[in-house]
């Protein structure tokens, strides 16, 4: 029955980790997968989190069945991280959340959801996005496209064409758009450019579903929520996943959520229906751990404060790795102004280094980056960045 199976490519992101943990040298560098790592070069394990697994782990709690829309208090905490707990469409019950295995899992039963309302919709994402975003939403079905996003001359937002793209489209089109940290550019709009968006859709009839998968990492957790308020304050109805692996450091729990925005409490409760059915055929329900500590951070003003000055510190880190790597490249004389680094927000950084390039710092360096040129800032740390500087100076 395999005989006729192909080998599939490895996967554009995920694959590179398989590389490199195959590489036997001594000195590398992983700057492929959106991972923080801290100065040791380590994943943290954050301090408010570990609080919250010990009350866990001494409260011994059962491991029965979640319900299949997950924890109740967790999605809560997921709406209100969002919207603010004073949101009056959390008040009204226009939003459905339901706990999801990461920003992947959401965007994926977001996917299936879609494809059973409106099986023949296209759905558009930004140039470049995400690679992960073209293939769930083929694999649910859809015809996937691409809106004008980047624009590699000025390091920022071609607007001007993305707007006029978005307006042409038909009515019913799925806009797959970075809430913030847009990935892999590092290139957000401004909070106006947002409100235009947000008419456009309004205008033209458009699904509108925001992939939030690093809010905190820009300018803070309210900061970092303008475009979701953008639309929330629009009366629109739109999709959105979320997802705690970077700002909780909680990769491989896989705690993320899907929130659907409806027009009323009544409509809310329709969705819901629908998207358990989604859910129970995917994975049934999602496990527990990891929402259940997110939940207990959220709940708790002591480690939620303490969550967020963690957060705070990652992303001062990341911003000084950029800084640093800016400089760095300046002192070994590369004449390209590679200032821009610092205006990208996020993780990332779309450096304009070519696929040669990149191919060339994995074989001669042992320095591993996307093939697009996207590199993880927050994998940098004071023991490789003149290492990866002198490389990237070298192959440059
Ligand atoms: C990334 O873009 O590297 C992360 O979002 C991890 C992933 O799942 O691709």
């Amino acid at each position: 029955i395999f005989s006729a199976v192909e080998m599939a490519p490895r996967d554009p992101i995920l694959g590179l980790n398989e590389s490199f943990n195959a590489d036997t040298r001594d000195f590398k560098v992983n700057l492929g997968v959106g991972v923080y790592f801290n100065d040791e070069g380590k994943i943290p394990l954050l301090a408010a989190v570990k609080s919250a697994e010990q009350a866990r782990l001494a409260a011994q709690p059962p491991r029965g069945y979640q319900a299949i829309e997950g924890n109740p208090a967790y999605n809560a905490g997921v709406q209100n991280l969002l919207f603010g707990a004073e949101s009056e469409l959390i008040a009204a019950g226009r939003v459905v959340t339901a706990q999801a295995l990461g920003g992947t899992g959401a965007l994926k039963i977001g996917g299936d959801f879609l494809q059973r309302l409106n099986p023949n919709a296209t759905v558009y994402i930004s140039n470049p996005s995400w690679e992960n975003h073209r293939a769930i939403f083929e694999a649910a079905g859809f015809k996937v496209g691409d809106y004008p996003y980047y624009d590699a001359a000025t390091r920022g937002v071609d607007f001007a064409a993305m707007k006029a793209f978005l307006l042409g489209l038909e009515a019913g089109s799925i806009i797959i758009l970075h809430a913030c940290c847009h990935n892999p550019t590092g290139a957000d709009m401004t909070d106006a450019q947002w409100g235009e968006v947000v008419e456009v859709c309004r205008e033209r009839g458009l699904v509108p579903f925001l992939d939030m998968a690093y809010q905190g990492f820009a300018e803070g957790i309210d900061a970092d929520s303008v475009a979701v308020k953008a639309f929330a304050a629009s009366g629109l109805q739109f999709f959105i996943s979320s997802s705690f692996s970077k700002s909780f450091s909680l990769y491989g729990e896989r705690v993320g959520a899907l929130s659907i925005i409806t027009a009323s409490k009544e409509e809310s409760g329709r969705v819901l229906s629908q998207l358990k059915r989604v859910i129970r055929t995917n994975y049934s329900n999602p496990p527990i751990h990891g929402g259940a500590v997110v939940a207990a951070v959220l709940a708790s003003p002591e480690l939620r404060a303490m969550w967020e000055a963690e957060l705070g510190e990652m992303r001062v880190r990341i911003r000084s790795m950029r800084s640093g790597l800016v400089e760095k490249l300046a002192a070994r004389g590369v004449a390209q102004d590679f200032s821009f680094v610092t205006q990208q927000r996020g993780m990332f950084s779309y450096t304009g280094l070519t696929a040669a390039q990149v191919e060339k710092l994995q074989t001669e360096y042992g320095i591993y980056a996307v093939s697009t040129g996207r590199i993880c800032l927050a994998a940098l740390n004071n023991k490789n960045i003149d290492y990866v500087a002198d490389a990237i100076a070298k192959v440059l």
